[in-house]
């Protein structure tokens, strides 16, 4: 294998670039398209009627896409969820019983808290599954089952196409698992398969944005906080986009569940944080809106990333707004990636940083 850039700057372009085509390739693998359902391999001898919970244990950005799970699993499937980062989860001494999957979450398979973990969790007598990049990697060889996301090689540092791969399979996964537990008809799971299988050409749609985006990063560059919201599940999307923009311009940034503005990230607000809201059209927009109403109250400059009649609906002045297609809420958080992605490769190239080795960070943390 030859890492090759194609027509890109970076590889992080590259690789944002081909999120249609690998989220593609990740859900044809996953889906029946003629029956309309999801498949498993073969291998997934789980029985979820059995399972009374999921235990998720990640790092970085692959416990983000574990927090997005979360809220998959446990609407579609009624199946509790419980998520820690891996280098917490090895060392809380969490009982672990026969009835629990355990589900760890790695593009390399081989960083060391996640491998740690999931050696705990086998002990503890839990299945185990992963989602991995990397077939031949530690934790797919020590797993009771892997799920392989096929998102080929990721060189940037900061990962991009492995998370929205990931977000595929965990998807895919949580509608399987609703099937099996009966929170699913089969007329339910064909909307969402259809959902899945809209995700390429939405994520097409996205990558439209770039222009509009590029043209924030002289903004966002002279920026020294940066403030990213959310709620449900742009809430973990919120959090996956503040550590991509710190991971490669060193601005520093937070993301936050929108409703918590109030319990502190609402002192920070001034006319120099730019607030970047995460607005997908979903049951919790109205509510999204109206923090970012606070945020304008206070002089707050807002980033609106959502569809067009959001900006409409929001009718506060904002800095600039990110247009999105309109969408199955259910697989916004794939979509919505992207923006998030091409907010701090942007900024980051503005400011003239190594965007693909991003000083300090390592692709793959294999000590701990
Ligand atoms: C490092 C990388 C991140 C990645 C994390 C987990 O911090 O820089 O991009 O999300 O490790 O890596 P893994 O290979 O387990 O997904």
């Amino acid at each position: 294998f030859i890492a090759d850039k194609g027509n890109h700057r970076h590889f992080m372009a590259k690789e944002i670039h081909e999120q249609p085509e690998v989220v593609g390739r990740t859900v044809a693998h996953y889906v029946d398209l003629a029956a309309g359902r999801v498949k498993m391999p073969a291998e997934l001898a789980v029985d979820f009627r059995k399972v009374n919970r999921i235990v998720i244990s990640a790092c970085g950005t692959a416990y983000y896409a574990g927090l997005v799970a979360r809220y998959w699993f446990e609407r579609l499937a009624r199946l509790p969820v419980e998520i820690d980062v891996a280098s917490e989860f090895r060392y809380r001494e969490m009982p672990l019983f026969a009835t629990d999957v355990a589900l760890f979450i790695s593009q390399s398979g081989e960083t060391a808290d996640t491998l740690a973990s999931l050696r705990y969790a086998k002990a503890g007598g839990a299945s185990i599954l992963s989602v991995v990049n990397v077939p031949t990697s530690t934790i797919a060889r020590e797993s009771t089952a892997v799920l392989p996301t096929l998102a080929g090689p990721e060189i940037g540092v900061a990962s991009t196409k492995a998370f929205t791969c990931q977000l595929a399979v965990l998807l895919a996964l949580a509608i399987a698992a609703g099937r099996a537990r009966g929170t699913l008809s089969e007329r339910d799971e064909e909307g969402l398969v259809s959902a899945l299988i809209s995700v390429p050409g939405l994520m097409a749609e996205a990558l439209k944005s770039e222009a509009d985006i590029e043209g924030l990063a002289r903004e966002l560059s002279k920026a020294r906080d940066v403030l990213y919201l959310g709620r449900g599940m742009a809430y973990p999307l919120a959090l996956e986009g503040a550590l991509k923009l710190k991971e490669i311009s060193y601005i520093h940034a937070e993301g936050y569940a929108a409703g918590e503005l109030k319990h502190g990230p609402i002192a920070l607000i001034d006319e120099t944080v730019p607030v970047i809201v995460l607005a997908p059209s979903d049951a919790v927009f109205e509510k999204t809106v109206s923090n970012m109403q606070e945020v304008a109250a206070r002089g707050g400059r807002i980033v609106l990333v959502g569809e067009a009649h959001a900006a409409r609906e929001a009718a506060v002045e904002t800095m600039a707004t990110v247009a999105m297609p309109a969408m199955n809420p259910i697989i916004a958080p794939l979509v919505y990636a992207i923006p998030a992605q091409l907010i701090a490769y942007h900024t980051a190239l503005f400011m003239g940083k190594d965007v693909d080795q991003p000083r300090n960070l390592a692709k793959s943390v294999t000590v701990e």
